[in-house]
């Protein structure tokens, strides 16, 4: 089948298809058989990393054999069915995003559709049970990684609701735009396995460490992933104006902004690098690397996509992405606050505290992606009609 019956549009759009099919052919088998025969069985999935890695990478330091076996025979049962459902909802979710299963079998569609819904479900209540009964201290990679989870199990199973409940009012519009951002969620858990291959060839370091790291920059990835597919449809016409998207809300994310950047550096001035485990990367390099860079690098694209939005008089996008552009101004403000609950709350050691310091950024752009479809499609007008014209839109030119 050409790429052109499975997903319509531009080339570079084909090519993220192909590079999303890759994805699951290469994980689905990895996932699907990874507690198929026990908690404590090889597992093909090791036998990959010591194949493309190393040996030590799959079953050395940080790697899961140095003391984390035991959490996976407590919790058998639950991370059986999480790593079955997941591989369901990865299969099931790639193909619904088929325009040709979608036209011409949409039975085979409604049906995928449960499938893929009910397993998102599940992938997510499996983790949070798995979360509720393992100390936040024994999750691989450690408390602040648990952070991470946390936070992609209650976005997974906001996503799929808001999903759902979009279908069930027939709002056509923001369903697709939110199984995209549940699929993108889904997709994590491939994106974070062929991170460790592809980061491990450049960096000698753990799969543990690896997974902090992609703690930072693997969810806003994937959420510009589903801005990018859902923009030909999702910044329709009549979505010209956004209760998120004012002159109010961009001044208070300025500030909010301002009060983060100081927050921030005074957490920085407080950070020592000692006593972290074998298995963790201190210092400022792999934070710039993971998070900084990234953070700064979609700021420029989504600012460059305002403005050629801008300058084709295209407001409904101009409006998507300036919503977009204030979720990356607010970064700082939640980053600080995320950090500042990981360290007092959580009681995580400031140096690694620090990699619970980009969920801000994950959770500023999942919400204004949730936000902006919700608040912009007929979802939220039949619900608050009142809501959308009762706020100043941002103005354009
Ligand atoms: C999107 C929401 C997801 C959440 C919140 C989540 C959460 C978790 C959690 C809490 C663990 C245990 C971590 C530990 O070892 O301490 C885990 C492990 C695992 N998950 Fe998920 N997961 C998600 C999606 C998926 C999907 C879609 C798949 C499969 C396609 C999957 C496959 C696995 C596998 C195979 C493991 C075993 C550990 C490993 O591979 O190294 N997960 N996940």
């Amino acid at each position: 089948m050409g790429t052109s019956g499975w997903v319509r549009g531009s080339r570079l759009r084909q090519l993220g298809w192909l590079v999303v099919l890759f994805t699951v052919l290469f994980y689905a088998p990895l996932a699907f058989t990874y507690f198929l025969h026990g908690p404590t069985q090889h597992r093909l999935q090791d036998d990959v990393m010591m194949l493309l890695v190393s040996p030590g990478f799959a079953f050395g330091l940080g790697s899961g054999y140095d003391g984390h076996i035991a959490t996976y025979i407590a919790t058998y049962p639950t991370m059986w069915t999480h790593t079955v459902a997941g591989t369901l909802a990865l299969v099931a979710g790639f193909l619904q995003f088929s325009d040709r299963v979608r036209t011409r079998f949409p039975a085979l569609h409604r049906l995928l559709g449960r499938v893929y819904l009910v397993s998102a479900m599940i992938v997510a209540g499996s983790a949070i049970a798995y979360l509720v009964r393992t100390g936040s201290a024994q999750v691989f990679s450690g408390k602040a990684f648990a952070e991470v989870l946390w936070l992609l199990a209650i976005g997974t199973l906001t996503a799929g609701g808001l999903a759902l409940a979009a279908i069930l009012r027939r709002d056509v519009a923001a369903h697709r735009e939110l199984v995209a951002l549940s699929y993108a969620l889904i997709c994590s858990a491939p994106l974070l396995r062929i991170g460790w291959l592809t980061i491990a060839q450049l960096w000698h370091t753990t799969k543990e460490m690896i997974n902090l790291t992609e703690g930072s920059w693997a969810g806003p990835l994937l959420i510009t992933g589903a801005i990018v597919y859902t923009r030909r449809y999702g910044h329709g016409r009549g979505r010209q104006h956004s209760p998120l998207c004012t002159e109010r809300a961009a001044a208070l994310a300025a500030v909010a902004s301002t009060l983060g950047v100081v927050a921030l550096c005074v957490f920085a001035a407080r950070t020592h690098w000692s006593n972290t485990p074998d298995w963790f990367v201190g210092g400022w390099g792999p934070l710039v690397v993971f998070f900084v860079i990234p953070y700064l690098v979609q700021f420029a694209g989504f600012a460059a996509m305002a403005q050629r939005a801008r300058l084709r008089g295209d407001l409904a996008a101009l409006t998507a992405w300036r919503t977009y552009l204030l979720a990356l101004i607010a970064t700082p403000a939640l980053s600080a606050l995320m950090l500042g609950y990981a360290t007092g709350v959580h009681h995580i050691p400031l140096s690694q505290a620090w990699w619970a310091a980009p969920l801000g950024w994950n959770l500023a752009l999942f919400v204004t992606f949730a936000g902006h479809v919700t608040l912009t499609t007929t979802f939220a007008r039949r619900r608050a009609p009142a809501l959308i014209s009762a706020n100043q839109p941002v103005a354009v030119s």
